[in-house]
């Protein structure tokens, strides 16, 4: 698929989540580019409606755009609850179960995802696997502190890699949380991703696993020309 058509299809997907925006909500910000195409979306929608809303950012790409396009940014201890959360995602199996952490950006989208009302996920199509770790690696945020000792638990599952950046700067990622990405490319395909993502929360050191289980409500699959909507059965 070329470019061009990607960014259709994630277009597509974006368009499609706007219409559970309303007027007074509170609405997370997940992190990537279905979501920055979002952002853009959702500022000209606030600007042409005069809608008042407030956003809660997971990471410094949402904060940014959410300044760029004159969003009013909450943190999390200001409110109770999150209306709504738009997010992307690097697979989607047909539970609605998903695997993030492709930017990096896992924790923050997790504690917003799983305290939102409605968790949408938006896409493009290349995103809709059989099963997760299908595509991927698993992306887990873990502490630098003994760093080396989380690893070697995390070696009873897979093979686990520090991620590294590939532009920018050298050496590892570093997580807006100030951690490190490890990705694990797991020895047998996932069987139970509700049993793996409480394995390896509990493993000493990791903050978060990529892996969420709080099923999305809805997922737009955006296509160059159509747009799929999947909820859960
Ligand atoms: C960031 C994520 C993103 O949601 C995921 O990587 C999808 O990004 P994109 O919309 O660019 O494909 O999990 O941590």
């Amino acid at each position: 698929m070329s470019n061009d058509k990607l960014r259709k299809a994630k277009e597509k997907a974006a368009e499609a989540a706007l219409e559970h925006i309303f007027t007074g909500q509170i609405i997370g910000l997940g992190s990537g580019s279905t979501v920055a195409i979002f952002v853009e979306k959702l500022g000209e929608k606030v600007g042409r409606e005069q809608m008042k809303i407030r956003v809660i950012p997971s990471s410094y790409q949402a904060l940014f755009l959410a300044y760029e396009y004159g969003l009013p940014v909450l943190q999390p201890s200001d409110v109770e609850n999150v209306d709504v959360t738009i997010d992307g995602a690097d697979e989607i199996d047909k539970n609605l179960f998903l695997l993030k952490g492709g930017g990096a950006a896992l924790t923050r989208e997790k504690i917003i995802a799983y305290k939102s009302e409605k968790y949408i996920v938006i896409a493009d199509y290349t995103k809709l696997v059989r099963y997760l770790g299908e595509k991927h690696p698993i992306p887990i945020e873990v502490l630098p502190f003994g760093w080396k000792w989380t690893l070697k638990y995390l070696e009873k599952y897979g093979k686990p890699k520090i991620r590294v950046t590939n532009s920018g700067k050298v050496g590892p990622i570093i997580t807006d949380n100030g951690n490190l990405i490890i990705d694990l490319y797991l020895y047998e395909s996932i069987k139970d991703p509700r049993r793996l993502e409480r394995e390896i929360k509990s493993i000493p050191g990791v903050v978060e696993v990529g892996i969420f289980t709080r099923k999305a409500n809805v997922a737009y699959i955006g296509y160059e020309d159509i747009i799929r909507k999947i909820e859960p059965k």
